[in-house]
């Protein structure tokens, strides 16, 4: 049998990528050209750089994709490309240039939500048990996404607010550290004791939702009544402080749902699974219930066309196709 490859893009934020995937799960090109540096002058992604930089990286990218699998469009059974949610004018320049090589190449197009992508990362390091629980943390994001087979997402929780990497980059901004700042509030936290009361955001005790713009502002009043006072704050007491409100109710919540919800097996996804803060304590947590947790590398933790590109596969087996009227989404519903 022929073996199944997908094209992927994803310009949703900060990275423009093409990945190819070979039967789902087997990366054959993965490039991500990272705008970052770009923005962080600014303290965070600015819509209208991040549009322009996608714009001058879209061609090279794919080619260089292409050219990384000794590919060539041809080959390719599916276009997959991220339609939501994200910032409208980025999310536009990927689903532009897919269109017009599905178009070019008549290939099907499939649109993929952004989340699916982050999710089924998971399934580029291992086989999925159905059901399941993802807990999807990122800059953008904050959800618990139950699972009962591929292709169906119920969101059975989601941040009412702020997203956790939003939270930590904002904590981050406020003790003067450089965008993006969950990275150095982790790694301070290691060093730090988590001395400072700070609150933890439950909600109804029957809600699966979270808020972290409370623990925020907490933290920020902090430093500011010290500096008031002329109080000296350590500052790795207060990362740790802070990361270990983030972790407990993060934690709380998904045992709880694991529970409720009957699954055997836990995803990890989005950029702030590089937390080792979280990642230890999840991985203990679920563990000490017997059931299995997955964590992509790094990599495929933060944005990236090879999840786009797994999801995409998976979608396009259960027949999902797009029509050259797919329009970028930026407040799309998975
Ligand atoms: O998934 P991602 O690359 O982009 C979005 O779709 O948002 O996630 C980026 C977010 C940023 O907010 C960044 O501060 C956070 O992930 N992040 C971390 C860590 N590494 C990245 N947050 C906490 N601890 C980390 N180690
Ligand atoms: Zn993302």
């Amino acid at each position: 049998i022929k073996d199944e490859l997908i094209l992927g893009i994803e310009t949703s934020c900060d990275e423009t990528a093409v990945a190819i995937i070979k039967n789902g799960k087997e990366i054959v090109a993965n490039v991500v050209s990272s705008q970052i540096e770009s923005h962080q002058r600014f303290g965070g992604v600015v819509p209208e750089i991040a549009s322009r930089h996608h714009v001058e990286q879209m061609t090279m990218v794919l080619e260089e994709a292409l050219e990384q699998g000794g590919l060539a469009v041809e080959d390719m059974d599916a276009i997959a490309v991220t339609e939501g949610p994200g910032l409208v004018g980025a999310l536009l320049i990927g689903v532009n240039a897919a269109k017009a090589v599905a178009f070019a190449h008549e290939k099907p197009l499939v649109g993929v939500h952004h989340i699916a992508g982050h999710i089924y990362a998971n399934q580029l390091v291992e086989e999925l048990e159905f059901p399941l629980l993802a807990l999807v943390v990122s800059g953008g994001h904050t959800e618990l996404v139950y699972m009962k087979e591929h292709g169906s997402f119920e969101v059975i929780g989601e941040t009412r607010d702020d997203a956790v990497g939003e939270a930590y980059d904002k904590v981050a901004r406020t003790l003067q550290l450089p965008y993006p700042g969950g990275p150095y509030i982790d790694r301070m936290a290691q060093t730090g004791t988590p001395s400072i009361r700070l609150p933890r955001a439950w909600l109804e005790e029957d809600s699966y939702d979270f808020s972290f713009s409370g623990l925020k502002s907490a933290v920020i009043n902090t430093l500011h009544n010290a500096k008031q006072k002329g109080e000296e704050i350590n500052p790795d007491d207060l990362a740790a402080s802070f990361q270990e409100s983030v972790i407990e109710v993060l934690v709380g919540k998904t045992l709880r749902a694991m529970k409720e919800y009957g699954v055997n097996q836990v995803l990890l996804a989005g950029g702030v699974a590089a937390n080792k803060g979280l990642r230890g304590a999840l991985q203990q947590a679920v563990e000490k219930e017997g059931k299995k947790l997955t964590i992509p590398p790094l990599s495929l933790c933060t944005d990236n066309a090879a999840m786009i590109a797994a999801a995409g596969s998976v979608l396009y087996r259960l027949g999902k196709r797009s029509g050259m009227d797919l329009n970028a989404n930026p407040g799309l519903d998975i």
